[in-house]
């Protein structure tokens, strides 16, 4: 059996996919600690694991968090993200990543998955990535990282995220590798939708007269960047908590979904949603496409359950994107 601890867990997806790991192996976990400032995401995560997560974690004393063998954290990436203002460690967000050293150095777990934006990665021509990756090798932990994208996984998301995972001893580990088959968009979208999500006729008409080229078969996603540009996909953009109401439209027509959100993040028709629109829309725009997460688990449970010691897990310095 591993303990495990849910840092900055939203709505729970590392909870989800560590679950559904379990299930799929046969080895038992226990949730020993979790913790999320927001008080939306307490709730939604409480309505969903009967478990209320304590709050700031700059509050809390590493002392009052129980010992655990698995950390996870998908730690707040605002400062990262090109949407945000790139500020990166000078943001006291970004600095909530030494939150997960202080937590990691007093309660050394076995092992531990941290999750990301993918602009980490290149965040200050490479220099920020690698510094995180330097600090968890300088606290004892051998690390690995890889960006998975959500259309590998099944799910009809274009959502790039970086993963490190990181090991007390230096085991071999094998990243999933993704391949499975799509999902339609049609088998995800819900039938009925209410007047509430569908863009006003102005708006519809903008995006009509707007898009460039043959209009797409339905269904599809329609995307609008940052310099307004129309593309229509198969599949979603990455959707982002602070995005403008409209940048993602069904069909040019309307806003998806509470479920639908839900489920371009792959999480099961179980989830109970608590909240309305607005609320859902930061929740699910902040959480993790839970089929990513969920092979990169399985993959660091049967790690750790058939532990094959080698020197190869550690990062390539040379693929970091400023050398
Ligand atoms: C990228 S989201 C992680 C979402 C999560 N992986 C999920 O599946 O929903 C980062 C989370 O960190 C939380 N957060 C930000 N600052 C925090 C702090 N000081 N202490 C605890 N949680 C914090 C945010 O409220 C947000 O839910």
């Amino acid at each position: 059996m591993f303990k495990c601890i849910d840092l900055f867990c939203g709505i729970g997806g590392f909870r989800i996919a560590a679950n559904q790991a379990s299930k799929d192996l046969g080895i038992d976990l226990k949730w020993v600690f979790s913790c999320d400032i927001d008080s939306h995401a307490q709730q939604a995560y409480f309505e969903n694991f009967q478990d209320y997560p304590h709050g700031d974690i700059t509050k809390i004393e590493s002392k009052d968090i129980p010992d655990h063998d698995l950390l996870f954290a998908g730690f707040p990436c605002q400062p990262f993200s090109i949407c945000g203002d790139l500020k990166g460690f000078e943001d006291s967000r970004g600095t909530l990543f030494f939150e997960i050293v202080r937590v990691l150095r007093e309660k050394r777990p076995a092992s531990f998955v941290l999750e990301n934006v993918k602009q980490l990665v290149g965040h200050n021509q490479g220099k920020t990535f690698k510094r995180i990756l330097e600090i968890l090798n300088e606290i004892g932990y051998f690390v690995d990282y890889k960006v998975l994208n959500g259309l590998d996984f099944g799910i009809p998301h274009k959502r790039e995220r970086i993963f490190i995972v990181g090991f007390r001893e230096p085991y071999h580990f094998e990243w999933p590798t993704g391949k499975i088959p799509m999902q339609s968009l049609a088998d995800l979208l819900e039938i009925k939708v209410s007047d509430f999500y569908y863009a006003s006729p102005k708006i519809r008409q903008s995006r009509l007269e707007r898009f460039e080229g043959k209009l797409p078969e339905p269904p599809t996603i329609w995307h609008e960047n940052k310099s307004g540009h129309l593309s229509a996909y198969p599949y979603s953009c990455a959707m982002r908590a602070g995005a403008s109401y409209n940048y993602l439209l069904v069909n040019g027509e309307r806003r998806l979904t509470e479920r639908e959100m839900l489920r371009l993040l792959g999480f099961p028709d179980s989830f109970k949603i608590i909240y309305g629109y607005s609320i859902m829309r930061k929740l699910a725009g902040n959480s993790i496409v839970v089929p990513c997460a969920l092979s990169v688990i399985k993959a660091v449970l049967l790690t750790l359950r058939n532990p094959n010691i080698s020197s190869s897990l550690n990062y390539d310095v040379k693929q970091l994107a400023f050398l």
